[in-house]
C-alpha cells in the first residue's frame, strides 16, 4: 500500500513538473541582457535584419534557440554564438517568457502597393497553385498560436521575412515540423512572396 502511495505521489510530481515547465519572465529579463543590443530592450528591434521578438511565443523562441544550437535545421553564425550563452533549456524558456511578455511596437516599413495581393494570399491562399491561407496557422492578425508553436508574424520586418521565406523555399531552413513551411513556399512565386511579406509587416 505504501509503495502505491509513493509511486502515485512520484507520478503526480512528475506530471506537475511537466505542467510547470514554463519560462520565468523575471529571471528571463537578466538573461536577455546580451540580446537586447540587437533585438531591442523590449524586443522591438531597430534593424530590419534583426527580428522583433516582442510578443513572440515563448515556446517558439525556446525552440529556435535549441535549433540554432544544433546547427542542423536552422543555421545562423551570429545566433549560434548567442544561443550558447543560454546554457539550459530553462534559460531559453525564461528569455522566451520575457520577450513574450513585451508589447510589440513595430516600425517595419511597408510598400502599400503590394498589400492587396499580399492580403489575398494571407487570408485565402491560392486555390489554383495549392497555397493554403497563412492565417490558418499564423492567425488572422498575425499573432500566431503560441501553444502550438506557430510564430507571431505581424509587424515583422520585410527583409527578415524574405530571408526566412527564401530559406524555407531552398531548404536551407528545415526546422518546420512535417515541412509545413517548405511545402507552401515551394508553390509560391517571387511576386507572391514579396507581397505577402509586405502584408505581414503591415499587421501591427
Ligand atoms: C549581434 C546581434 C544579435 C544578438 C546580440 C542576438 N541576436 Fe538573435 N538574431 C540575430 C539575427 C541576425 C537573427 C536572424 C537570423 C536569421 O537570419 O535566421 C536573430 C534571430 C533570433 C531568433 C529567431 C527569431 C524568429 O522569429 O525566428 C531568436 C529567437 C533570437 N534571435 C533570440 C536571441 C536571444 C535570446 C539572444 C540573446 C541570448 C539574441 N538573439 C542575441 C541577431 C542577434
Ligand atoms: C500548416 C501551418 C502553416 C501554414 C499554413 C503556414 N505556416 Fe508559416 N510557419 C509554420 C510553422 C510551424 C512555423 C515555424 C517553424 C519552426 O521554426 O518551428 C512557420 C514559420 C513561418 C515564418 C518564419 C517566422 C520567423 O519568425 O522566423 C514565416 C515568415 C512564415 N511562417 C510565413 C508564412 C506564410 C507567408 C504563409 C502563407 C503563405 C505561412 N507561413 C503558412 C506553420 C505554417
Amino acid at each position: 500500500m505504501k509503495k502505491i502511495i509513493v509511486s502515485s505521489f512520484v507520478l503526480f510530481m512528475s506530471l506537475a513538473g511537466v505542467a510547470h515547465a514554463a519560462g520565468d519572465a523575471i529571471a528571463g529579463k537578466d538573461k536577455a541582457a546580451a540580446c537586447v543590443g540587437c533585438h531591442g530592450v523590449d524586443g522591438n528591434s531597430m534593424v530590419p535584419t534583426f527580428p522583433n521578438l516582442a510578443g513572440q511565443g515563448e515556446k517558439y523562441i525556446a525552440k529556435q534557440i535549441a535549433d540554432f544550437k544544433a546547427m542542423t535545421t536552422r543555421k545562423d553564425d551570429t545566433m549560434v554564438g548567442m544561443s550558447a550563452m543560454l546554457a539550459t533549456n530553462q534559460d531559453a524558456l525564461d528569455v522566451g517568457a520575457y520577450f513574450a511578455a513585451q508589447k510589440l511596437n513595430s516600425t517595419a516599413p511597408v510598400d502599400e502597393s503590394k498589400l492587396a495581393l499580399g492580403r489575398e494570399i494571407y487570408k485565402g491562399g491560392n486555390l489554383q497553385t495549392g497555397i493554403p491561407a497563412c492565417q490558418g496557422c499564423h492567425g488572422p492578425t498575425g499573432a500566431g498560436n503560441s501553444a502550438a508553436g506557430y510564430p507571431q508574424l505581424g509587424g515583422q520586418f520585410v527583409e527578415y521575412l524574405m530571408k526566412q521565406l527564401h530559406a524555407f523555399k531552398d531548404g536551407s531552413r528545415s526546422n518546420d515540423d512535417r515541412a509545413m513551411m517548405r511545402d507552401v513556399m515551394g508553390r509560391m512565386t517571387e511576386a507572391e512572396l514579396e507581397a505577402v511579406a509586405h502584408y505581414i509587416a503591415s499587421l501591427k
